[in-house]
């Protein structure tokens, strides 16, 4: 099927309006993405005609604001590819997922003298909230190196994974390399000494990610924002054994079975995790925005945005002393760059004020900056509503601003 780029940009209203009176061009889809006019409409329609809360009333709009969660549940669950719906659990966003399983998971998992192995290239929330299980729980946190080119050092997993290696958090997509590494040797290797792995699907989701019982993965984290959802809605998806395993992380309505002064026992799958009202807006928001990337389909817009990447690429490349960090063989859609002699503040200003937006800093991802010896860096990250012109665009300010700065 032809990518009628047109049409889907007419799909997302913000594209069309102006910044510093100059269209805007938006780059910076890899911290959150635009939204289709089907999911503004949704949410907006949810609270004006079925707002109620969930699982909770015996009255009508109750149980139709239920139904929808629900179903919104179904709909990620065969996304993601999970065999059973009582593994997907609706959270606040990927940070919050992880960190369910960080306290969860270690609290009954993790004890002293046990390791746990995280990617030198996680963005912060795949290395904190293991910073803290370890500390809580003695163990060691460990870190598998990248090389220059992005690429995980695979050979290094021999030494780093052990018998006394509990966990591996490991990113599907790098949110400042864009490297998606080939994750089943660290899978297989984890597996082989009775590890689990959470996956880190920020970026990955978006890029051919997920596919979570064929392809192994023990937990899955992800946010709905940047699958052009809504912000506030995140999924994590934990193998059912697992989660049962687990004790609950937080306690309050919807969690529970039954509450007594003496003793507290809990709800069945999904909803042990669920605690408190869900935001089931969002998580209705976050189905119809799936709906709608699967209405156009994930790998035609694969093919469209690496078709992109690589214009991206090629024309930055042109720039002098512009330097592109993460050239892994399987990136997804993203750029990542410095300019000798130029901070990356000052050249996103100067884009800014040309109406193209880029992310500067450090991406949330200290390490890879420390890595490469530089405190920030300019990343361009591609949606599946950016065009070659908007490239285009953006490789003109890239210029502008070098003149200006240098
Ligand atoms: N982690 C998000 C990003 O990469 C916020 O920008």
């Amino acid at each position: 099927m032809a990518y009628d780029i047109e049409q889907i940009r007419r799909d997302f209203p913000i594209l069309e309006r102006e910044v510093n009176r100059r269209k805007l061009v938006y780059f910076d889809s890899g911290a959150t993405a635009q939204k289709p006019q089907r999911v503004i409409e949704a949410t907006d329609r949810l609270m004006r005609e079925s707002n109620a809360n969930i699982h909770r009333g015996v009255h009508h709009l109750s149980g139709v604001m239920t139904e929808m969660y629900e179903e919104a549940r179904e709909r990620v669950r065969k996304f993601i590819g999970a065999q059973h719906r009582e593994e997907v659990i609706f959270t606040a966003g990927a940070t919050a997922s992880i960190n369910l399983v960080a306290y969860a998971w270690s609290s009954r998992f993790l004890r002293e003298g046990d390791n746990v192995v995280v990617s030198e290239m996680e963005h912060h929330s795949n290395i904190v909230p293991w910073q803290l299980a370890c500390e809580r729980h003695g163990a060691e946190l460990r870190v598998l190196p990248f090389d220059d080119r992005g690429e995980l050092m695979m050979d290094k997993l021999g030494e780093l994974i052990d018998e006394r290696t509990r966990l591996v958090a490991v990113t599907e997509a790098s949110n400042t390399l864009g490297t998606m590494p080939d994750l089943e040797p660290i899978i297989a290797k984890a597996h082989a000494v009775g590890a689990v792995v959470m996956v880190d699907g920020c970026q990955g989701i978006v890029h051919g990610g997920g596919n979570v019982a064929e392809r192994g993965y023990d937990f899955y984290a992800f946010s709905g924002h940047k699958l052009y959802g809504p912000t506030g809605i995140g999924v994590l998806y934990g193998r059912k054994e697992l989660l049962e395993a687990m004790p609950p992380f937080m306690g309050g309505g919807d969690m529970v079975d039954k509450v007594t002064f003496a003793k507290t026992t809990y709800a069945p799958l999904p909803l042990k995790y669920e605690a408190g009202t869900s935001n089931f807006i969002g998580a209705v928001g976050l189905g119809e925005a799936i709906e709608y990337v699967e209405s156009i389909g994930m790998e035609t817009i694969e093919v469209y945005e690496q078709e992109l990447l690589e214009y991206m690429t090629e024309q930055l490349s042109t720039i002098e002393d512009l330097k592109i960090y993460g050239t892994a063989e399987r990136k997804c859609p993203l750029v990542c760059f410095t300019i000798e002699g130029t901070h990356p503040y000052d050249v996103g200003m100067i884009l800014d004020k040309l109406g193209v937006a880029i992310r500067t800093g450090h991406h949330c991802a200290e390490p890879v900056m420390t890595h490469f010896g530089v405190t920030g860096m300019c990343r361009a990250s591609i949606g599946m509503y950016n065009t070659k012109e908007e490239v285009d665009a953006l490789v003109k300010g890239v210029e502008r601003a070098v003149m200006m700065l240098k």
